[in-house]
């Protein structure tokens, strides 16, 4: 049987990256992050990278079209299914998804503003490979290098206030949107990111019948 086809929406910080990790552990998915491929993009100083990094610093979308570039062929090859974690952000990048696969689930994430901002703001990720940390439950100030592979830890350029609170506008306008466009197509199911991280890990892996 092929692996499944999900997504996860939700706003910045509402846990995407932490519960993914885990989930494409255990099922075997291909995850594909566009926020960690544009900031790939970014650190290889590419053509993309560059179009990318002042539009991300501010806390907007890049543009649909790139985005859909940059996915379409990674998805052609994942045959034992994906996770998509932050795509798509747009009804068009919605649209756009339904022509290439159709999804088995949407695994909605939610998290209330003023705790993304607490989030956020204490969140720090290793620069080798990607391990999330929050200062706030398992990370301490003094630590600075990644427990799993030694890299070095560091706070994302739009993890700032004013960026945080511009990232969850743009979440609100341009892609709340879609919690309404798979809730017709009958694929939602939300899970209360407030919950503590095993609590919705376990809700999403009921969802997905794993
Ligand atoms: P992207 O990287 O996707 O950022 P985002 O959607 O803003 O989401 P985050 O990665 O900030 O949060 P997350 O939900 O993954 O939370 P995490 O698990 O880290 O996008 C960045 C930028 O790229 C965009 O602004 C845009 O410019 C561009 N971009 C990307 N995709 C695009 C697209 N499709 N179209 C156009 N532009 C695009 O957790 C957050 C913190 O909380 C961590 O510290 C973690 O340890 C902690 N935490 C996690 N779970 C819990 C819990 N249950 N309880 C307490 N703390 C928790
Ligand atoms: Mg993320």
């Amino acid at each position: 049987m092929p692996g499944k086809r999900v997504v996860f929406l939700g706003p910045p910080g509402a846990g995407k990256g932490t519960q993914a990790k885990q989930v494409v552990a255990k099922l075997g998915l291909l995850h594909l992050s566009t926020g960690d491929l544009l900031r790939d993009e970014v650190a290889r100083k590419t053509e993309l990278g560059e179009k990318a990094k002042g539009v991300m610093d501010r806390g907007e979308l890049v543009p649909d079209a790139l985005i859909i570039d940059m996915i379409r062929g990674r998805l052609s090859g994942a045959r034992n299914g994906f996770l998509l974690d932050g795509f798509p952000r747009t009804v068009a990048q919605a649209e756009a998804l339904a022509g290439i696969t159709d999804l088995d689930a949407v695994v909605n994430i939610s998290l209330p503003r003023d705790e993304v901002v607490r989030r956020l703001t204490a969140r720090r990720v290793c620069r080798g490979c990607g391990a999330i940390y929050n200062l706030t439950f398992n990370l301490a100030a003094e630590e600075s290098k990644c427990r799993a592979c030694g890299g070095e830890l560091y706070q994302r350029d739009d993890d700032r206030p004013a960026v945080i609170e511009n990232r969850y506008d743009v979440y609100e306008k341009s892609t709340a949107p879609l919690i309404a466009f798979y809730s017709r197509r009958s694929l939602l199911h939300s899970v209360d990111g407030r919950l503590g991280s095993d609590a919705v890990l376990a809700e999403i892996l009921r969802i997905l019948g794993a």
